[in-house]
């Protein structure tokens, strides 16, 4: 017999709007992420900035709101001096993080450009492994100052007479981490962060502050990290960061999609952690979380381990995603929907090559990975209003989880266009299972689309040759007085659309 799902829903039982910034993305200087992926001056589709147009297009179409640049770890030990001015006059580096040659012949101002040309904000993220404030300042006052002081005229200078008004700062990157340069310890951070802050806000009242978190659930000093550091930071952040990569490390399918419960434990944490704090400085404002890494990242772990050091662009981090990778990529948005009130940042990490949506041949073409489109479907279809769903699923156990239900769903209501979308997951690896959606209170809906992305084969991947894993139309419902039936087939993501037509 066919396993059956229920879920019910109200328009009214609102969690949050949707901050659209939830579907971000990040661009690090690492791999071919930068060159060789977005900027490629000498391919045939390179515009006249060096932009790969090929790119610019799949990362449109993804509708990405905001990119963190330009690290992650190589941001540790970043001048971003170097990366400024007469392209002739930048060093090249030894870049420590990721033991390669940085060229320096991209960096803030270009990645300014990039960001305009794919209609995307930008969230910038500071040195503070070997620098500090001084540095930091003076970078918001490069960026974000008009003119008449050194570093606001050094950009005008450099041809970029209007600031960029970069309004989102991340205060450095896993500074907990023992393979960061210059890792501190929660009170050492605590106290750095505090006071560039402080300083930067001085520079630009206007900008928005990330402190660090923890660099994943994993880590030895978690919660204590985020106790600590909030003691520090609570005043002057805006939010707290949170990171965490998976991988199906012993090929065990079931649990690596049950995963999510373990990001869902992590982000509670986090919350309960924020608000000890909140009540402990009887402060008014409440912490909200920016998750700013996530995805899944293992499957370039070998390759990486025999790379030689000291290339420039080398192949780094270069994931070839799989059907199943796309399906925990689909439940991690779905439970980033769930936590619409507290994550109102998040960032695919990273966009292009390195463990990315969108992969490019060096001189050639580019194409879409699985997890491309998951990515695409939350940021396209979910904005709006994240709606409270009551569910019952049938569950099962794994090696690490229990009670994980087989299905999950996350609901998205825009009410002025008076659309519905539905999220849909079957993590059941060899059922189809059938889930009842009760959506009373929307009368005079009809089902516009089913999109559904599945394959027989859950190891199956995409390549610039062949597109095995793609969405696909399903009219495996029927939507009779609000009552709406989907058969959700084994091993799927789903996005059910639904519209008001009388
Ligand atoms: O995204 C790859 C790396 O993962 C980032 O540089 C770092 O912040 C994290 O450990």
């Amino acid at each position: 017999m066919t396993k059956q799902a229920n879920v019910m829903l109200d328009k009214r039982a609102v969690i949050a709007n949707i901050d659209e910034r939830i579907y971000g993305s990040f661009i690090e200087h690492m791999g071919r992420a930068v060159y060789g992926g977005i900027y490629e001056p000498d391919h045939p589709e390179a515009d006249e900035q060096g932009f790969r147009k090929d790119v610019l297009e799949l990362v449109k179409d993804l509708q990405v709101p905001i990119i963190r640049y330009p690290g992650g770890n190589m941001v540790s030990a970043y001048n971003w001096e170097d990366g400024v001015g007469p392209k002739e006059d930048r060093p090249r580096r030894l870049e420590l993080a990721w033991q390669v040659i940085e060229t320096n012949q991209f960096g803030t101002n270009e990645f300014a450009d990039f960001a305009k040309k794919t209609n995307s904000d930008v969230m910038m993220a500071i040195n503070l492994g070997t620098r500090g404030i001084d540095a930091a300042r003076n970078l918001v006052e490069y960026c974000n100052h008009p003119s008449g002081s050194y570093w606001s005229d050094l950009r005008r200078s450099h041809g970029y007479e209007a600031p960029h008004k970069f309004k989102t700062w991340c205060l450095g990157n896993e500074m907990d981490g023992d393979w960061q340069i210059g890792q501190k310890t929660a009170v050492e951070y605590g106290r750095l962060a505090a006071e560039s802050g402080k300083a930067m806000r001085q520079v630009d009242p206007d900008i928005e502050l990330v402190t660090c978190g923890s660099s994943g659930s994993g880590m030895p000093t978690f919660p204590e990290w985020e106790a600590v550091t909030l003691e520090h930071t609570y005043d002057v952040a805006d939010y707290i960061s949170l990171h965490q990569y998976f991988g199906n490390r012993d090929n065990d399918s079931q649990n690596y999609l049950a995963s999510t419960m373990e990001l869902e434990h992590f982000i509670n944490t986090v919350r309960s952690v924020c608000d000890y704090l909140k009540a402990k400085k009887r402060s008014k404002k409440t912490m909200m979380l920016s998750f700013d890494e996530w995805n899944v990242w293992y499957h370039s772990n070998e390759a990486d381990e025999k790379l030689e050091r000291w290339q420039q662009a080398p192949p780094q981090l270069e994931d070839r995603y799989n059907m199943e990778d796309a399906l925990l990529v689909g439940g991690i948005l779905i439970t980033f929907l769930k936590h619409a009130d507290r994550i109102k940042m998040a960032c695919l990490a990273q966009l292009v090559n390195v463990i990315a949506p969108i992969v490019t041949e060096n001189g050639g073409g580019s194409w879409k990975q699985t997890i491309y489109y998951p990515y695409m479907h939350a940021s396209v279809f979910g904005r709006g209003k994240s709606l409270h769903t009551v569910s019952a699923s049938p569950k099962f156990d794994t090696k690490d989880f229990t009670d994980v239900p087989h299905t999950d769903s996350a609901v998205v209501y825009r009410e002025e266009e008076e659309e519905v979308t539905i999220f849909a997951l079957n993590r059941h690896t060899e059922e189809d299972i059938r889930v009842h959606y009760a959506l009373h209170d929307f009368e005079g809906y009809e089902v516009e689309e089913h999109i559904t992305l599945h394959h027989e084969d859950l190891k199956a991947g995409n390549s610039l040759a062949q597109e095995n894993v793609k969405p696909a139309l399903s009219q495996a419902h029927t939507w009779e007085e609000q009552e709406l039936q989907v058969e959700l087939k084994h091993a799927s993501w789903n996005v059910i659309r639904l519209k008001r037509r009388t």
